[in-house]
């Protein structure tokens, strides 16, 4: 990989191989996703803590604080909608816009198995010759059609393919035989979060992934959608990062849910979790 390519990934994928990327994007085909009816109010006190964030071009623009330090992966394909067929998607952002804003990867999805399979693909490979180009990684995620299956011979065919036309990393669904899919991917692999769960089987699940492999998460609704969104996203990266047993980071989040409300109580600032905080746990 070039030097560009690189510095790039490694800014989303941290020194211990591993990441909490917050996915903001849905509002592309869903429109105002609950919980990102006003994207600006919900990214703000999470964005710091993410490692990454996945929004569109639009919401980049109009929500997300330009200062920020956390790195982008721009969500670049669509054209669907949720009332339409969801695998009739095309590239929707130009390579020379992604690096007008700066981002340090590009991400769209592939439907294999739908009607639209091979312009999906195409499109997949058409972003990684443009993004080898100019040194940006591609993030392919694999979409899962209202009547597609989630197993794990239908999601390790998805994701062997994305990787084999090149995406430089690439998101699926948790499923049985997890494992079986990670193996048999020779890029990173995050794990998206799919609909909200209750918190704590929302870090269960993340633990199940990190255990059977997984580079980390790509999550979106278990986060915003959560009791407490600024909580929960720290207790995930306690589980990814600090390979916190789920009765651990449910413990944080509940401390942390509780010591915001006691400060907010006090007329005190919210208290956020400190390193040697996410340790004790
Ligand atoms: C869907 O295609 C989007 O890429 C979302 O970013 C993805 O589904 C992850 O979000 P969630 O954890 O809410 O499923």
């Amino acid at each position: 990989m070039d030097w560009g390519m690189k510095n790039r990934l490694s800014r989303i994928i941290r020194p211990d191989g591993r990441t909490v990327m917050l996915a903001v994007d849905h509002g592309y085909f869903l429109g105002p996703t609950t919980g990102l009816e006003d994207a600006e109010k919900t990214i703000r006190p999470l964005v710091s803590y993410a490692d990454a964030l996945m929004p569109t071009r639009g919401v980049l623009r109009a929500s997300v604080d330009p200062s920020t330090d956390t790195p982008i992966v721009l969500r670049v394909s669509g054209g669907n909608s949720i009332l339409g067929e969801l695998s009739d998607e095309g590239i929707t952002v130009s390579m020379e816009d992604a690096l007008r804003m700066n981002v340090s990867a590009v991400a769209l999805s592939v439907y294999v198995g739908s009607p639209n399979e091979k312009q999906t693909l195409l499109n997949l490979a058409r972003l990684v010759d443009e993004g080898t180009r100019f040194g940006i990684p591609v993030l392919a995620v694999t979409a899962v059609g209202k009547d597609m299956a989630r197993d794990s011979r239908y999601l390790a065919l998805c994701c062997r393919i994305a990787a084999e036309l090149g995406a430089h990393f690439v998101k699926t669904y948790y499923c049985e035989g997890f494992e079986k899919i990670v193996k048999t991917c020779p890029v990173p692999l995050v794990m998206a979060g799919g609909k909200k769960l209750p918190e704590y089987e929302a870090l269960e699940l993340t633990h199940n992934a990190i255990k059977r492999g997984a580079s980390g998460v790509d999550m979106g609704r278990n986060i915003f959608q959560a009791e407490d969104p600024v909580a929960m996203i720290q207790a995930v990266s306690a589980v990814v990062h600090e390979n916190a047993s789920p009765k651990k980071a449910f413990d944080l989040y509940n401390t942390l849910k509780l010591s915001k409300k006691t400060s907010r109580k006090k007329g005190l600032k919210d208290v956020t979790a400190s390193r040697e905080e996410i340790n004790r746990h």
